[in-house]
């Protein structure tokens, strides 16, 4: 049997939610156990106090360690399991984290109040667990859902054992939608494809709805996923990112600053227009721009450009020509906008980009909110950045990229390709 120790000043709140639905189930079937401590039992003082001020000063009074000690001294040491201390602070409660301890057979959960607890407590805890980004007045709450996330990874349970199989957070994605009688709700039907009873067709309908929900709701999952893609699920994500993201990519070289802050035109590099080109094709963006208003410097561009498409290149490297294809050569950032715009149903939104630090900086979160519902024109400057006019002139500038040393001097290639990466990359 699996046994929950509470402590809490207030354990009826989670007596009481242990009365209803499978949990109470649960405790009759003797599958789970509650074994609830009040911490004022384990105060010493004739007024029960649990808590005090904050040492250094500040609002609010911290709840003191000798209590929760005293508490956590009087289980038997095979009975009190892994320690959590329930925490706004702590680390971010996961399903992975849940079957962890739905393994041990016995946990105690740690419930405060007030600012929380005496820091000195972590020597005595496993878990310092939050159940999300938010404040909540007490862990009692947080400890019904670890009871509950925990409770139904034990074997009998929850009836049937598929339905915890397959669901959000088990592996990658989030779970695909479910649809139940009627199968038309004053107008609003059911997907076709689930009444079809085609099983090969219901399966990749839901594969596919389930990987389009995790990449609008929680991109981060498969970013930070724990095993690697297969190639259809790769597929798939690529096909949605390239119709949700609509990215340009500007190259100015006119005006830049040079090295002593003066206004200049710089050269177009061979490497500039391949490797970024490169990325662009890898990255499904729109049209990478060499911005240039200089007759010769274009006709160079092009040569290169030639050379690769129609000239021996071809030949040479097929796959070259294939990226080149997403360069645009426009003599100014309007040229460049108005062409966006031609080509464009969406919304356009400029943002510079620069080493410096400046006012009025966007991060990359914001970035990435932006790009959900707007075409995205990032404009990179070359020599030694854009000028303040064109910065000036600019919906968002976007925050610098950082490294670990105050050397900050990335090719201009190696900007696009972080940026690039953090805004739609997987
Ligand atoms: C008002 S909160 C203290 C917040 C704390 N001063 C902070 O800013 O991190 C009181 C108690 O509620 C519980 N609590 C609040 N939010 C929580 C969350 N998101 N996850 C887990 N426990 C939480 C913790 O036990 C916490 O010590």
């Amino acid at each position: 049997m699996f046994v929950f120790n509470i402590l809490s000043i207030f354990p009826e709140i989670v007596k009481c939610f242990t009365n209803y639905s499978l949990i109470n189930k649960a405790i009759e079937k003797n599958l789970i156990k509650f074994n609830f401590l009040n911490l004022r039992d384990f105060t010493k003082d004739k007024h029960k106090q649990i808590d005090d001020e904050p040492y250094g000063g500040g609002s609010g009074m911290v709840f003191k360690v000798e209590p929760v000690y005293n508490a956590l001294c009087s289980l038997k040491t095979n009975e009190r399991g892994k320690v959590i201390l329930l925490s706004a602070k702590g680390e971010k409660f996961t399903n992975s984290l849940a079957k962890k301890l739905s393994k041990e057979n016995s946990l105690t959960l740690i419930c405060c109040r007030y600012e929380g607890i005496d820091e000195r407590i972590s020597n005595f805890i496993d878990y310092e667990v939050s159940i999300g980004d938010y404040v909540l007045m007490g862990g009692e709450i947080p400890a019904c859902v670890i009871i509950e996330a925990v409770s139904r990874l034990i074997p009998g349970v929850v009836g049937k054992e598929d339905s915890v199989k397959f669901e959000s957070y088990e592996d990658i994605f989030l779970e695909y939608p479910h649809y139940t009688r009627p199968e038309n709700f004053n107008g609003l039907m059911v997907p076709q494809v689930l009444l079809s009873g085609n099983h090969k067709e219901i399966e990749n309908w839901r594969k596919k709805k389930s990987i389009e929900n995790t990449i609008n709701r929680r991109f981060d999952l498969i970013r930070n996923r724990k095993r690697p893609l297969d190639s259809s699920e790769v597929l798939e994500i690529k096909n949605t990112l390239q119709n949700k993201f609509e990215i340009y990519i500007g190259l100015v070289h006119f005006p830049v600053y040079n090295k002593k802050n003066e206004i200049v035109l710089t050269a177009i590099t061979n490497m500039d227009i391949h490797d970024i080109s490169r990325i662009s094709r890898t990255y499904g963006i729109k049209k990478y721009f060499l911005i240039t208003p200089d007759e010769e410097q274009k006709a160079y561009a092009l040569r290169i450009i030639n050379h690769w498409k129609n000239g021996y290149g071809r030949e040479y490297n097929p796959s070259r020509k294939e990226a080149l294809k997403v360069i645009d050569i426009k003599e100014s950032i309007e040229d460049a906008i108005n062409e966006i715009k031609k080509i464009s149903s969406k919304n356009l939104i400029t943002i510079g980009t620069s080493a410096k630090k400046r006012k009025n900086e966007i991060t990359f979160q914001k970035l990435n909110e932006l790009a959900k519902d707007n075409a995205i024109f990032l404009i990179f400057g070359t020599g030694w950045g854009l000028t303040e006019e064109i910065l000036d002139s600019m919906d968002y500038i976007l925050e610098p990229i950082y490294g670990l040393t105050d050397f900050n001097h990335l090719s201009v290639r190696s900007a696009v390709s972080i940026i690039v990466d953090r805004l739609i990359g997987f």
